[in-house]
């Protein structure tokens, strides 16, 4: 199976030689070829270059791409794709004047979503879940994160994880799953949360480390779920079992988990809606890359995250959707990106940096995915025609996608 993209307007994130990640001041730049021919065989990409020098090049589909822009599929580094139901009812309560806070301690929430996911068989969640999953295909991310975090019992975490598992089986996209089991404290255990971190520490993590499916482990760190210590406790049964943090902090207050984070070597920070300079400071020197989200101070009207604060102190930068069914019910990547110049005061070029190659950092596959470099995956977007690739951005809420290929296959 070979494809051959012709007369690309503006070929983007192309690297000669395999980059994993961009910080700083290199974040506004994005590296592009004019007037461009990308070839693919299989699941890879083999060559590109200046439409001249594409005589010759022999492939079974030819896509000619005049007057429209190709770039790597969305990279989503965050989700919680896999859920049970919506949680409109709620969404109808915070317009009434409820705060996301006071709904969750009425007992809804996560835990509206927990109890309606132990209720739905593996089958089902499986069939609301990979339809998601397509969706967001369509909408050109080829890389998706998906966290547990709805089961919060034994039984119906690992129920998670192997729908997460048979979606990565089934799916043409890269799936990368997150064990998230520290995510709220069940009802059941409301009056003795150290008993629910006990079974976390001592029973889920070893028996979901068994399966081999999760590659790392998440924490909601904050006030009304887990503290910095308790989230520590967390990190090193997770350490012991090889499971590399991707931690939610700094949605609503700063508990110090950026700090505590980059100390077990967090693959990613993510939310950090409040931020101050020690956060910052703490990030400096690490291997840690913070992940904005702001589909979610979007949907909640929360603070937005200080991108420019992070870039410009010379740290890298992910955006993702946070897809979930209570802070950010979207998945699109390309809203995600335009919210990211609007309200982040990002660049296009930094956005478009934050989705792909960073987003593929903050997921560990940016060997792979998340530039146009010879001998990565061909996971291709293909826009309707459009002036420039700002136009992304610009229109915001419009759908840029023409075509899609993912793992070298055309849909
Ligand atoms: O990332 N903050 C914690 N978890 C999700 C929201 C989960 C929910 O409300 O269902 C988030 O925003
Ligand atoms: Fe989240």
């Amino acid at each position: 199976m070979s494809i051959l993209i012709t007369n690309i307007k503006q070929l983007l994130q192309v690297h000669e030689s395999n980059v994993t990640i961009v910080k700083g001041e290199d974040m506004k730049t994005l590296p592009i070829l004019e007037n461009a021919y990308l070839y693919i065989e299989n699941d890879t990409i083999i060559e590109y270059g200046n439409m001249e020098d594409c005589d010759g090049i022999m492939a079974e589909t030819t896509i000619d791409a005049t007057g429209k822009i190709v770039l790597p599929s969305w990279c989503d580094s965050h989700t919680h794709t896999v859920y049970a139901g919506n949680r409109t009812s709620e969404f109808v309560d915070r317009i009434n004047g409820l705060t996301y806070a006071e709904i969750a301690n009425k007992g809804g929430g996560i835990l509206n979503s927990a109890a309606l996911l132990q209720q739905t068989s593996e089958a089902d969640l499986y069939a609301q879940s990979i339809k998601r999953v397509n969706e967001l295909i369509a909408m050109g991310t080829g890389a998706i994160e998906i966290k547990t975090g709805y089961g919060l019992t034994v039984e119906a975490e690992l129920k998670m994880l192997r729908v997460i598992k048979r979606i990565k089986q089934e799916s043409l996209a890269k799936i990368i799953p997150t064990l998230l089991a520290a995510h709220a404290i069940p009802k059941t255990y409301k009056d003795n949360k150290q008993d629910y971190i006990k079974l976390i520490t001592e029973q889920l993590i070893p028996e979901a480390a068994k399966l081999n499916i999760a590659h790392y482990i998440d924490v909601f760190c904050e006030d009304g779920y887990f503290s910095i210590a308790e989230t520590e406790t967390i990190l090193k049964a997770g350490a012991a079992h090889n499971l590399r943090p991707k931690i939610h902090v700094n949605q609503f207050n700063i508990l110090g988990g950026i700090a505590l984070g980059a100390k077990y070597n967090a693959l990613s920070v993510d939310h950090l809606e409040e931020l101050n300079e020690a956060d910052i400071e703490a990030l400096k020197h690490t291997e840690t890359i913070p992940v904005a989200l702001p589909g979610c101070s979007y949907f909640l009207s929360i603070s937005y995250t200080p991108a420019r604060a992070l870039i410009d102190a010379g740290l890298p930068l992910a955006i993702a959707t946070d897809y979930n069914p209570g802070s950010a019910p979207s998945g699109n990547m390309n809203f995600v990106v335009s919210a990211a110049c609007v309200k982040l005061k990002m660049t296009p070029e930094e956005a478009i940096n934050a989705a792909t190659i960073n987003g593929a950092y903050a997921m560990g596959i940016s060997n792979m995915y998340g530039s146009i470099t010879r001998g990565k995956k061909a996971n291709i977007i293909i826009t309707k025609a459009l002036s420039d690739y700002s136009e992304i951005p610009y229109a915001f809420a419009h759908n840029p996608v023409d075509q899609i290929i993912i793992n070298g296959q055309l849909l």
